[in-house]
């Protein structure tokens, strides 16, 4: 009895304590506003990139620009780097500079600072270099997810940083998009979960943890569906199609308290995201109940007047973003955002009332954040940064990413005593093997990442030893010799097997913009002259994206996808290829096999007829490899799926059960995945969807039982009436290759 009285006491203390924060956020953030002029609010809403303020050399700031975008145009927000990542203390030179600046204005109103974290803190010199989001959303495991994002929020406290532009939930469905390797790929529970997981992450603790950072959901909404797979080119997504597969993992992660919305820089149905009112103020604010802070992109605002051409005049194009809900414009080369939205409330287009909601969200994810209390970056954090535990996340992320499609005659792992010559362009590229947003925006320049960092050619001959590896590779992926055929038939003659690394280097956004998703042709000529030497070729893929390797598929006796896996890729594809890792990674797209034959896995039926009239024209889901689709060195092997019933009725639950037994010689992990299908509804139902997954860990003979709970949310679908929603019906459940029915009803 005592102990429970001492228990309420302590939740009041600890309620009435939390109470008081919230209130009195709220009400500084409004006193602050009852005595801020229209400049300091319209400077709140202003965002720069730090090329504004700083000197031709990286990371030194140009004292007289600085004063002027602080005091003059007061602005609230910097974001980005000029060229390249900056060391910890460079970071907090920078910062602290800015915010010394801040304090001289009489509001004293700290600057919150944003950068793009997307897979570990890009944007600082040594940061831990994590998989791109499509190869963690191959790893299945939300804990994994939990792990880097930890780290990545430690790595940008340590630089003095607390927004990151993180996490993408863009539903990559569009394979051809440059954005593709930044998305959890085609499903829409992988997105969802592993999104949820990363907000929470984040902001473990609440913003006022001195290791969060505010997340920022990006890029609301329906950005990674271009018709034309262009990055920021027109997209045309029914209402019902967005809600059913754009929108879940936006609502999830507001309802998980996600700080701040980025906004999608495309057009939907003809209209700029930017400037829909229904999309983000009906839709985001209302429906979804966010009441963070959204963002614009870059330069997105302006560009409603200069490339979307709905807005007449450059303020014509402020007044429509922020009567559709932004809060702050990522204006960011310039301050004419200031200007003309400062006009447009002296003409009348722009309410006061309007400015100081979205002044007061600023100011409360500032509060919020405690840059109120310490604006400055904090020195105990940088022990926080680049910990020795971080490298064997890093490892251990990167090798749970590793999929492997195709192990003919069991030709993996590789044999230590057989002399093996590595080819191709990424066998001596570390920028082939991290992708966009490393060390600089593209990637690309290797001059920043760190000295330590390995090719896939060093880890091979780390396990190998130099006596059974030779190359006909050189450093760095453009280089003409990688190319060379006649050189790789030459030195095919004294090797026994051939380890081809094909795909794509860095590249981020439009630079990343392609025809189709066919290999470049001198990849697929190397890839045929490794074929014509008649020894094995293994095939190893670092690629951001699935490119056709269809016709030469046949012919290959192994293959490995590699993805983009950060800063120790290539140490996990050795002890893949070397099977001192059990791989373990599942496809999170359907890699297709040319560009007529994109159908996703959650396909509708009739996606799935192959009509009679012509047999060449397939129809139907035929990738090269299906989604989920991944082998393992060892023999993992599925009971008959268990029901705890044949039906249930409304909120009922109905428990699925599975034995999984690892068969085989090897201890390794298997990701169970339990995948539904209506058989009629009133919208066409998916062939396919997946519904809940767990990933478990077995040792050679062992078995588990797998539990799955699921109800009739599970089971919904956006119908007719765009309302989110269960349909009495017969379904079937597939796990693996097993299947069983049941049916819910009211
Ligand atoms: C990208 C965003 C990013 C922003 C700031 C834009 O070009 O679309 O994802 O957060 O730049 O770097």
């Amino acid at each position: 009895m005592k102990n429970i009285i001492i228990l309420v006491i302590f939740c009041m203390t600890v309620n009435s304590a939390l109470c008081q924060t919230v209130k009195s956020d709220d009400q500084k953030a409004d006193s602050l506003l009852k005595i801020m002029t229209l400049d300091e609010k319209i400077g709140q809403m202003t965002q720069v990139t730090l090329g504004v303020v700083c000197t031709q050399t990286d990371g030194v700031l140009d004292t007289t620009a600085l004063r002027k975008a602080i005091h003059k145009y007061k602005v609230g927000s910097i974001l980005n780097v000029t060229n390249h990542a900056l060391s910890v203390d460079q970071w907090h030179i920078v910062i602290s500079q800015i915010q010394d600046e801040a304090m001289k204005e009489r509001m004293h109103i700290p600057v919150i600072y944003g950068l793009d974290g997307i897979h570990g803190q890009t944007y600082t010199l040594d940061a831990t270099i994590f998989p791109q989001n499509i190869a963690m959303a191959a790893t299945r495991d939300t804990d994994m997810v939990r792990a880097i994002t930890e780290v990545t929020a430690h790595e940008l406290r340590a630089s003095g940083v607390r927004w990151n532009f993180a996490p993408v939930l863009d539903c990559g469905r569009q394979p051809l998009w440059p954005r593709f390797p930044e998305t959890y790929g085609e499903d829409v529970l992988l997105d969802r979960t592993m999104g949820v997981m990363a907000v929470k992450t984040y902001q473990a603790g609440g913003l006022r943890n001195s290791n969060a950072v505010a997340s920022c959901l990006k890029h609301y909404i329906g950005y990674s569906d271009p018709r034309s797979g262009k990055d920021r080119t027109p997209a045309y997504i029914p209402e019902i199609e967005l809600r059913e597969y754009y929108l879940p993992p936006f609502r999830d992660a507001v309802k998980a308290g996600a700080a701040s919305v980025m906004v999608n820089s495309g057009e939907i149905n003809g209209i700029p995201v930017h400037a829909s009112r229904y999309l983000l103020t009906d839709i985001l604010r209302k429906e979804l109940g966010f009441e963070g802070l959204i963002v614009s992109d870059w330069e997105d605002i302006i560009r409603l007047h200069t490339r979307h051409n709905v807005a007449p005049t450059a303020r014509a194009a402020v007044v429509m973003a922020i009567q559709a809900g932004i809060d702050m414009s990522m204006v960011p080369m310039d301050f004419s955002f200031f200007d003309l939205l400062k006009e447009a409330v002296q003409k009348g287009e722009v309410t006061e009332a309007r400015i100081n909601e979205s002044v007061k969200r600023i100011l409360l994810l500032k509060l919020k954040l405690g840059l109120f209390d310490n604006p400055y970056p904090e020195k105990a954090a940088i022990s926080q940064f680049r910990k020795p535990e971080y490298q064997e996340i890093a490892l251990n992320a990167a090798r749970e990413a590793m999929t492997l499609l195709k192990n003919q005659d069991h030709i993996l792992p590789l044999d230590k005593t057989k002399k093996i010559l590595v080819a191709g362009p990424s066998a001596q590229s570390i920028s082939a093997l991290n992708g966009c947003w490393t060390y600089t925006w593209q990637g690309k320049d290797e001059r920043w990442y760190p000295s330590n960092s390995k090719t896939i050619l060093q880890a091979v001959i780390d396990k190998a030893g130099n006596d059974h590896v030779i190359t006909c590779t050189t450093r760095g992926f453009d280089q003409p010799e990688n190319y060379d055929t006649d050189k790789l038939k030459k030195y095919a003659d004294g090797a026994d097997l051939i380890l081809l690394c094909l795909g794509e280097d860095a590249y981020a956004e439009s630079p990343g913009n392609i025809r189709d998703l066919a290999l470049p042709e001198e990849q697929m000529d190397l890839a045929k002259a490794a074929i014509s030497t008649g020894k094995p070729v293994i095939l190893v893929l670092t690629e951001g994206r699935p490119r056709f390797i269809t016709s030469i598929e046949p012919k290959i006796k192994g293959i490995l996808m590699a993805y983009w896996s950060g800063r120790k890729s290539a140490e996990a594809i050795s002890d893949v290829l070397f099977g001192d890792y059990d791989p373990d990674g599942r496809l999170p797209f359907s890699y297709p096999k040319s560009m007529g034959e994109i159908v996703l896995y959650d396909r509708k039926p009739t996606e799935d007829i192959r009509e009679v009239f012509n047999d060449n024209i397939s129809g139907g889901y035929d990738p090269l490899f299906p989604f989920g689709w991944g082998l393992s060195y060892t023999n993992f092997q599925y009971g008959p799926i268990r029901l705890s019933g044949d039906s249930i009725r409304g909120n009922e639950k109905l428990t699925v059960s599975v034995n999984v037994k690892n068969a085989g010689q090897r201890d390794g992990k298997n990701t169970v995945e339990l995948y539904s299908h209506q058989f009629y509804a009133s919208v066409t139902p998916n062939m396919k969807r997946l519904r809940a997954f767990q990933k478990i860990y077995l040792k050679a003979g062992e078995e588990k039982t797998v539990v799955f709970k699921i109800d009739k949310t599970d089971l919904a679908f956006v119908n007719a009436q765009l309302k989110t929603y269960s349909e009495p019906g017969d379904f079937e459940l597939m796990i693996g290759d097993q299947k069983a029915r049941f049916t819910w009803s009211r």
